[in-house]
């Protein structure tokens, strides 16, 4: 008896969770690792953040909540868009979820259809691909290039369209690539969607994460066309250092947003009652402990890039965003698996291979961890290449 859907057959499991869990198990048998393949910052949920959660647990808030989340989270979240995101949204728009995750897929599978056709610039984000599979459509990947710093340029999504393209992925700051999209270019990649009318879903899950003179727009803040087509993705994992938790949101199109809270009260209900509160503490406190956090990321950012460019035969673009850099290794004649599985086992050194994120000629390193792993790690990461 052959119990799985094709739908069950066709998804692959997540590669990143995988092979930092490779890491993790021989780290935990006593080997000398390296770990850069993680996709959560090193640092700690802030204190006050931890304390409401704590607090609303102690005062019995352990209850179910609206399926879309608390009514003070939601405005919360509102006044967030509105102050530093130029969106404009109601409390009816907003959703809470488990996660920018859940976010991202519960927009996919209000939207997205058999046959439906959705565009993701790659190297993308793993998940969307396999999101948009779980609703029956296609994924079309466009492959970018460092020429472009791995960002879509609108005659490549232009050239992507056909009548069945339903909807475009923009992750800005990107991950894997940390690439960042200026307004200018987000204007030209709004105007080809509006020609055509096709959704935006917009993953700003990095948007706190941007260095140098980057500046973090958001599509939905563009102009009205925008406004109309986007779905805005965001969460608390990356800025809040909250991965754990499972607490994201997505601000929507009216009647998109009601779809969705349908169908997140049919799934999931509510996220957790308490790490809400923790969300509305994180929201409207201090948020020194970004900054913090966002400077201590760009020092290693830019001992990272500096260590690789010196690398010969490497290529590295450098990323102006999220906490990742992606390293291009197709000179060393390995395919990026074969590359990363050796590094692991000669020199002990996790790096996630490209082909993860729809690219054979990459692979993602993360700086998500301590300065003496950074450095150990490279050292040992430069005298692999250089004996290859
Ligand atoms: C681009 C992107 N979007 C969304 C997520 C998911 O975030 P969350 O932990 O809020 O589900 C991640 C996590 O790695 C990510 O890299």
């Amino acid at each position: 008896m052959d119990f799985l859907t094709d739908r069950a057959k066709t998804l692959t499991p997540s590669l990143t969770l995988s092979i930092d869990s490779r890491a993790k198990a021989l780290l935990a048998e006593g080997g000398d690792i390296c770990g850069f393949g993680a996709g959560e910052p090193d640092f700690d949920t802030p204190e006050h953040i931890k304390a409401a959660a704590m607090a609303a647990i102690e005062a019995g808030f352990t209850k179910y909540t609206p399926s879309s989340g608390i009514p003070e989270l939601r405005q919360a979240i509102v006044d967030k868009l509105a102050a530093e995101n130029g969106i404009q949204v109601e409390t009816a728009q907003v959703i809470v979820s488990n996660g920018a995750k859940q976010s991202c897929l519960n927009a996919i599978l209000a939207t997205i259809g058999e046959g439906d056709e959705v565009i993701i610039p790659a190297p993308y984000w793993l998940s969307y691909p396999e999101m948009v599979r779980i609703a029956g459509g296609t994924p079309v990947p466009v492959n970018t290039t460092e020429e472009s710093n791995w960002k879509m340029t609108p005659e490549q999504f232009s050239d992507a369209m056909t009548p069945r393209t339903k909807m475009v992925i923009i992750n800005t700051p990107g991950n894997p690539t940390g690439s960042v999209y200026s307004k200018e270019e987000l204007e030209a990649l709004v105007a080809v969607a509006a020609e055509e009318d096709i959704l935006i879903l917009s993953d700003e899950i990095y948007e706190k994460l941007v260095y140098n003179d980057a500046n973090h727009v958001s599509v939905a803040s563009i102009n009205e066309e925008a406004r109309r087509l986007t779905i805005t993705v965001n969460g608390f994992s990356k800025a809040y250092s909250m991965t754990g938790w499972r607490l994201g949101y997505l601000a929507a199109p009216t009647e998109v947003a009601k779809a969705i809270d349908s169908l997140q009260s049919h799934m999931t209900s509510n996220p957790c009652s308490f790490v809400q509160k923790g969300g509305i503490a994180a929201l409207r406190g201090d948020q020194q402990p970004v900054a913090d956090m966002r400077e201590e990321l760009n020092l290693r950012r830019q001992y990272m890039v500096k260590r690789l460019q010196n690398i010969p035969r490497l290529r590295v673009v450098e990323p102006l965003g999220a906490f990742y850099v992606l390293a291009n290794i197709s000179q060393f004649g390995l395919s990026s698996t074969n590359f990363a599985d050796k590094l692991l086992s000669k020199v002990g050194v996790a790096v996630v291979p490209g082909i993860a994120f729809g690219d054979d000629r990459t692979v993602r390193l993360s700086y998500a961890t301590g300065m003496d792993v950074i450095k150990k790690g490279l050292d040992r990461f430069e005298e692999f290449c250089c004996q290859l």
